[in-house]
């Protein structure tokens, strides 16, 4: 029996079991009707996000072989491991992967447990390499439940990521950012605009769709803007 069929089983045995407060019970059931949650129980990706990603790719295509990548807000690595099968090759890309949590090694990968916001993770970042063709960020603050301040804490990241990626993007890399939607985010993507030849914000069908989060998806970075 593979192990997803296992994990709905005990998820199906959790529901019928005990008394549970109605969030909890609700997201054990959206746990069991969810393919995506299926597939992540499956465990070929370590994350659910892992098909956000796959998504993303298809329809933007932000990665080739041989790319230099930052993965920003990396853990547990569902991002890492779909991007480093996605740039393998002879020549060997590169992948960075920065997250505050820790995460378990993953071939290829080069972790730094660290905050994208210290300066000090920046400076190991330049060690490894300045050219980059594609940053991603997946970052997200935790939650507290104050839909407005999530809100504007998701946007400080997705800015901070923005602010890295001018630092490394190679001219005409692309870059691709998770945001929470309801606040005001349509001057940072006017910058995204300035900065890169296309700009678009995606929905994937794997985001939940009671989820407020979009990615804004920016290609061709334009190293030549002054800012
Ligand atoms: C949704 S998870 C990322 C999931 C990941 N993309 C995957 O597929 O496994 C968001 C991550 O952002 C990280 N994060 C939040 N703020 C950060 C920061 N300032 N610097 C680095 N990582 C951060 C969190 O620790 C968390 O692990």
């Amino acid at each position: 029996m593979n192990s997803g069929v296992e994990n709905i089983r005990r998820l199906k045995k959790r529901i019928s079991k005990g008394k549970r407060s109605i969030s909890s019970r609700r997201w054990l059931e959206r746990q069991i009707n969810d393919p995506f949650s299926i597939a992540a129980s499956e465990g070929i990706y370590r994350s659910r996000s892992a098909y956000k990603l796959i998504e993303l790719n298809n329809k933007f295509k932000l990665f080739k072989k041989g790319d230099n990548v930052l993965d920003l807000g990396s853990s547990p690595g569902g991002w890492s491991q779909v991007v480093s099968k996605l740039i393998s090759s002879s020549k060997h890309g590169n992948l960075v992967a920065i997250d505050i949590k820790k995460m378990e090694l993953i071939n290829g990968v080069h972790f730094i447990n660290g905050d994208i916001k210290d300066e000090k993770v920046i400076n190991l970042i330049k060690k490894r390499f300045i050219n980059v063709d594609v940053v991603i960020s997946d970052m997200a603050p935790n939650s507290i439940g104050h839909k407005s301040t999530d809100q504007i804490r998701s946007q400080i990241l997705s800015e901070k990521a923005f602010e890295v990626a001018c630092i490394f993007l190679k001219n005409n890399g692309n870059f691709c950012c998770k945001i929470i939607t309801g606040g005001e985010i349509t001057s940072f993507v006017n910058i995204l605009k300035y900065n890169f030849q296309y700009v678009k914000r995606y929905k994937p069908v794997s985001s939940r769709k009671d989820s407020a989060e979009i990615f804004l998806v920016g290609l061709n970075y334009r190293q030549d803007v002054v800012e």
